[in-house]
């Protein structure tokens, strides 16, 4: 099957993230399989950074080496220095992102270190993993908006994602981290990023905090992106970002795309399953309009309404 849009679902790591419960490292095993099996080509597993900054991404080298790996699809880690590009190689980590931002506070707050810092500490990391044959993704956090700053200068975006690609990054992913843009500012944004790099290197990642993510994706696809980070159920936000609600659900997306004639190879009725599975975990309803709706249709064929109906032969007695 050829794939239209590359789906990269960040729910098990920007989702699980900032939830208020911690789960067992079971149950983030277990949603990553379902995921797996969903048909989703990349699934971000977890992070390795400092658990007493993000407690609940703890155990990510456990969970790593519990999944059930399917051929094909990979399962990146969030890595902020050496240190977590090491543990994350001795846990079987495929590939690993670093995660520069457009923003010098949102650097501090989240990296504890300036925007230069970081890229310090990110180029040890591009080595290693060049010599070790480990592929690197870059983030931009902040690239419609900071939650310290406000509006971020769009040649600031342009120059961390062509930092990234020098220090040989594949791929870069624009994120929307406060879910704070609109359609034009998006596609503004895009424009000043593709002066410097190619639109097929590029990856949108848009939060939904304002219910505008499908409306920016639909407006960066316009553009030429055919990458897209979504959160199963739409979990997520950022734990140095207050506020920020999750990033589009990926039931959202997919149900976008194939009413747009695109395949993204996902299949909409396991993706279900997942989202179904993680939120009956965290005890709360998914936020996802199209899983919902998909939802009460499931529930309406499988106990048809006292006023329809039934099809021949059913519901008769058995003798
Ligand atoms: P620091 O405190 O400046 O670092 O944190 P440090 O070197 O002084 O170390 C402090 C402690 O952390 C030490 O432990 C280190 O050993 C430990 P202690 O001696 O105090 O017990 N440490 C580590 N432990 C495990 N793994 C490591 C590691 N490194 C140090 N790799 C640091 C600097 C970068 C570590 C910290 O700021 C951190 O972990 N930050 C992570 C923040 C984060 O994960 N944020 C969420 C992800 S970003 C996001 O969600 C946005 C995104 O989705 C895109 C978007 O939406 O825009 C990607
Ligand atoms: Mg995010």
């Amino acid at each position: 099957m050829s794939i239209d849009i590359k789906l990269v679902e960040v729910g098990p790591r920007d989702g699980l993230q900032n939830e208020a419960r911690t789960l067992p490292v079971e149950v983030r095993v277990a949603l990553i399989d379902k995921l797996t099996a969903a048909g989703l080509p990349v699934i971000e597993a977890g992070s390795f950074v400092a658990p007493k900054w993000v407690p609940k991404m703890a155990d990510t080298a456990s969970v790593m080496r519990q999944i059930k790996r399917a051929v094909g699809v990979s399962y990146p880690v969030l890595v902020p220095n050496l240190r977590g590009f090491e543990d994350a190689v001795a846990a079987g980590a495929p590939e690993v992102a670093v995660f520069p931002a457009a923003s010098e506070t949102f650097s501090q707050r989240n990296l504890n270190c300036s925007i230069d810092e970081s890229f310090a500490r990110f180029e040890p990391v591009c080595e290693a993993a060049r010599e070790q044959g480990i592929k690197v993704r870059g983030y931009i956090s902040c690239v419609l908006g900071c939650p310290y700053e406000g509006a971020v200068d769009f040649g600031t975006v342009a120059d961390v994602a062509a930092r990234l690609l020098r220090l040989g990054c594949y791929e870069v992913s624009l994120g929307d981290t406060i879910g704070v843009g609109t359609p034009n500012k998006a596609r503004a944004m895009l424009d000043a990023v593709t002066a410097v790099v190619p639109v097929g290197r590029l990856a949108g990642h848009f939060h939904d905090t304002y219910g505008q993510a499908v409306a920016n994706i639909y407006a960066v696809l316009d553009r030429g992106v055919t990458v897209l980070d979504t959160s199963v159920a739409g979990l997520g936000g950022c734990p140095y970002a207050a506020g920020a609600s999750g990033n589009v659900a990926t039931e959202d997306v997919v149900y976008l795309l194939d009413g747009m004639g695109l395949e993204t190879g996902v299949e909409m009725e396991k993706l279900l399953d997942a989202s179904g599975y993680i939120m009956s975990q965290l005890g709360r309803s998914t936020v996802s309009k199209a899983s919902l709706a998909l939802a009460s249709k499931r529930a309406a064929r499988a106990e048809p309404s006292p006023l329809t109906p039934l099809p021949k032969g059913e519901g008769k007695e058995r003798s």
